[in-house]
């Protein structure tokens, strides 16, 4: 067995955290630092055990040099502090979005494709891949047990309340740099290129507004359609001003700070309210309940037969656990890597496609060659 992979966080705010408890309970893994400039850093790192620096270099210089580090900074930093990393060597997870704009994006990738950086592994933390109903959504489309992928259709519709907006988060309610696109559809836009590909397409029509502006000129959600480059298409209906329980969060009970919605039997169901119906030639599977409607077993398909409910079991995992193993299997060599920088900055530029559909009033064509 190979020696247990030393791992560091950079940034312990309220995800560094987590991912260092991920860290701690993968035998495969050993967190030996903690970089924070902040008061509270020295605690946190006594708190988990581990060696504190205040900041990335005098780690770097150190003797207790890592071989891959966890990205939990502000998103301004991950692309300075990713590439300093590279530069010394280290393997990243970078949490999401992989940077705060397109272009500091794109240096971050022209980095990590130099030729002395190319055999190191980068990460995105769009840990919702490794969600077990995101993982067995895939299972399912990849055996085509839905036959060929004609269309999605996705739901986001949820209500924050006036708080989530209130200082010191009202950079959340500003249009330059918060609202519903970048904060919660990039995670449903990575989801959707990692089942179906990439979008090629997107037309965005605004909801009306519920919030009065100023001060809050952020956008509150859209109707969406996208047009995927497999041929696939879909809607996506998105909204932060709607008491509804069709959102990832809600659906998975994901995040322990939403409750998850499930109906009983007592209030007419027995299950959870789904995000997302995916329609293929043979059948269609909604998430998170898992539900499969097929004619399987009818000798013709025909919307005059009745259909066959069949419904998958999910087994519980934590996600940020899932892909803290995919990391250290990917550096291993053992498995591809799953998000990266690539596919990070797929998901920003197809938010900045919908911004500017929003804006023009026009369909936008998704235009950014990486390859
Ligand atoms: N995957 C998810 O579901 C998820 C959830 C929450 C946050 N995030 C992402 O994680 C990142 C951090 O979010 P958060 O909510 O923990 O933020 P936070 O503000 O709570 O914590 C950030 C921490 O980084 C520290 N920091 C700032 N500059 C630093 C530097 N140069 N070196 C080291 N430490 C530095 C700050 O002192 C702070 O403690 C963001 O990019 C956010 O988008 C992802």
């Amino acid at each position: 067995m190979s020696p247990p992979l030393k791992v560091a966080i950079i940034g312990a705010g309220l995800i560094g955290p987590r991912h260092a408890q991920s860290v701690l309970s993968n035998p495969s893994t050993e967190l030996i630092a903690l970089v924070d400039p902040a008061e509270s850093g020295p605690a946190t790192a006594a708190k988990l055990q581990t060696q504190y620096f205040p900041t990335l270099s005098a780690l770097l210089y150190s003797s207790a040099k890592p071989d891959a580090a966890i990205v939990c900074t502000p998103n301004h930093t991950h692309v300075s502090i990713s590439k300093e990393l590279l530069s010394a060597g280290v393997h990243v997870l970078v949490e999401k979005p992989v940077s705060e704009s397109i272009e500091s994006g794109l240096s971050l990738l022209r980095h990590a494709r130099q030729p002395e950086n190319a055999h190191l592994k980068l990460l995105v933390g769009h840990h919702r891949r490794f969600n077990p109903y995101v993982l067995k959504a895939k299972e399912i489309i990849d055996s085509r047990a839905l036959g060929q992928i004609v269309a999605v259709n996705g739901l986001w519709a949820t209500f924050k309340p006036p708080s989530y907006f209130s200082p010191p988060t009202e950079w959340r309610r500003s249009r330059a740099s918060g609202g519903v696109i970048p904060i919660n559809l990039v995670h449903d836009i990575d989801i959707m290129h990692h089942l179906f590909g990439p979008i090629i397409r997107v037309f965005a029509e605004a909801t009306r507004k519920q919030r009065s502006n100023p001060p809050h000129d952020a956008n509150e959600g859209a109707a969406i359609t996208l047009r995927f480059s497999s041929g696939v298409v879909g809607t996506f209906l998105l909204s932060d001003a709607t008491p509804s329980p069709h959102t990832f969060e809600t659906g998975t009970g994901e995040n322990p700070m939403i409750p998850q919605a499930a109906t009983t039997a007592a209030t007419g169901g027995g299950g959870v309210a789904d995000f997302y119906r995916i329609f293929g030639s043979d059948a269609c599977l909604s998430v998170p309940d898992m539900r499969r409607w097929s004619y399987d077993g009818r000798e013709e398909k025909s919307w005059t037969q009745p259909l066959a409910l069949e419904t998958f079991d999910v087994v519980h995992a934590t996600p940020f656990d899932v892909q803290l193993r995919h990391f250290a299997d990917a550096i291993r060599g053992s498995v591809r890597l799953g998000c990266t920088c690539e596919e990070g900055l797929r998901a920003l530029v197809v938010c900045d496609a919908v911004r500017r559909s929003l804006e023009s009033g026009l369909p936008v064509d998704v235009g950014l060659e990486l390859e």
